[in-house]
């Protein structure tokens, strides 16, 4: 009999707990609360241990068997996953958190933690036999899935913000992507998808409104625990948007608990957002279980621009569960910390992930951080997509080849 690839079961409505079958397309629950994978755990202790992981190839299916895609004839890919987790000594004495820690994400295919949601979800879309997708976007999602879609043969439609980052349009367009660029809000994106959608021609695939995403987010949290030696850290910081990527991690630390193979230990995870849009900081602060839309919102965080998070309750819930928190960071201390990363690690981080380094320092400051804490946080993408966020003073050019100059500056 061939080993069984997945054990995923059911599909799980979040808000009702009802149980429902796995293999048809699928978008919200019956409840309208996003669906979530249910694998058969059980049996899945007896499949496989952490040792017979360590023994696969570096890539994000090294957990298949805690994944949704049944036949491996439908993972292609582009190599993505085991991304480093790297130390930053000096920036860490610097905040007084020496044991501070990066899951660096930004080597992903198209530079950015996207890449696993879609390389997950488009492969599961395939085998589910989608031929055409629709989704809004901040950016980076779209480019990954644009990526993932082309490589599949699947039409993908994406709606984005004009403001988004304009390598990320770029990339939506150069992998065949049917784009529109709208002026508004992700928020105002993803109604146009609802549109585009509602006739059930093409598949909606916004952020939860489709169930396995989140697991190819899931794969940060295995991967960042495997790194640790099968252990959680203190403490996980991670930039929220539409909080899939955190309520990815929590879902890894959950199965992985029921698998035996972690403790009980819980890391405390910290939702950071941007002061300019921070529905979920705001509902956290006034112990609110569900967030509270947010207009006009603006940040250079860009991907982290959601004024209203489908995944808000379920962050919520993650964070309190932990007894974690939840904070927003200055657009300015953002930029900061980009250059003082760049300069003290030689990591340029994407803003979103400078503003976890800036909610270490704060809470570090406010000694809900202690020093003997081990912190990771998430850079999720790659610094060099936003060329545009740091205004770098460059020198004048020299003159003559330049010679003489160089030697009286830096002989
Ligand atoms: C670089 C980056 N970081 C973080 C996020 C937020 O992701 P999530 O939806 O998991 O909160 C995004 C979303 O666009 C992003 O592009």
């Amino acid at each position: 009999m061939p080993e069984q690839f997945s054990y995923l079961t059911e599909l799980e409505e979040s808000g009702s707990g009802v149980r429902s079958s796995s293999d048809e397309v699928r978008n919200l629950g019956s409840d309208g609360t996003p669906l979530l994978a249910r694998y058969d755990l059980d049996t899945v202790r007896s499949a496989v241990t952490p040792a017979i992981i360590a023994e696969r190839k570096p890539t994000l299916w090294r957990y298949h068997e805690l994944l949704p895609v049944r036949d491996p004839a439908f993972i292609r890919g582009f190599g993505e996953g085991m991304t480093p987790l790297v130390e930053l000594p000096r920036l860490g004495a610097s905040l007084g958190v020496p044991r501070l820690k990066v899951k660096d994400e930004s080597a992903l295919p198209t530079g950015s933690f996207k890449a696993r949601g879609a390389a997950v979800g488009v492969a599961r879309a395939a085998e589910l036999g989608i031929t055409r997708l629709a989704m809004p976007t901040n950016g980076n999602a779209g480019a990954a899935w644009a990526a993932y879609c082309a490589q599949y043969g699947i039409e993908a439609t994406v709606i984005m913000p004009v403001d988004a980052p304009a390598i990320t349009r770029s990339e939506c367009v150069m992998a065949g992507a049917r784009v529109a660029l709208i002026d508004g809000l992700i928020s105002d994106a993803g109604r146009v998808v609802g549109e585009l959608t509602r006739s059930g021609d093409i598949f909606d695939a916004s952020t939860l409104k489709e169930p396995y995403r989140v697991e190819g987010k899931k794969t940060m949290g295995l991967e960042l625990i495997e790194q640790l030696g099968w252990k959680v850290p203190d403490v996980i910081v991670y930039p929220t948007g539409g909080g899939v990527g955190l309520i990815g991690i929590y879902k890894a630390i959950l199965e992985l608990q029921k698998l035996g193979w972690i403790g009980a230990k819980l890391p405390r995870l910290v939702s950071v957002q941007a002061a300019g849009c921070d529905p979920i900081v705001q509902a956290f602060t006034s112990g609110a279980s569900d967030v509270t839309p947010q207009t006009d919102t603006r940040t250079v965080a860009f991907g982290i621009n959601v004024p209203k998070p489908l995944g808000g309750r379920a962050v919520l819930e993650a964070v309190r569960a932990t007894e974690g928190t939840a904070i927003a960071v200055s657009d300015s201390d953002i930029l900061n910390f980009i250059e003082k990363c760049a300069s003290s690690e030689g990591m340029m981080f994407c803003p979103e992930g400078a503003a976890t380094l800036v909610a270490v320092a704060e809470l570090r400051g406010s000694d809900w951080i202690d020093a003997q804490d081990e912190v990771v946080v998430l850079n999720t993408g790659a610094g060099n997509k936003y060329p545009e966020a740091v205004a770098v003073d460059l020198p004048t050019v020299a003159r003559d080849a330049g010679t003489d100059e160089v030697l009286a500056a830096f002989q």
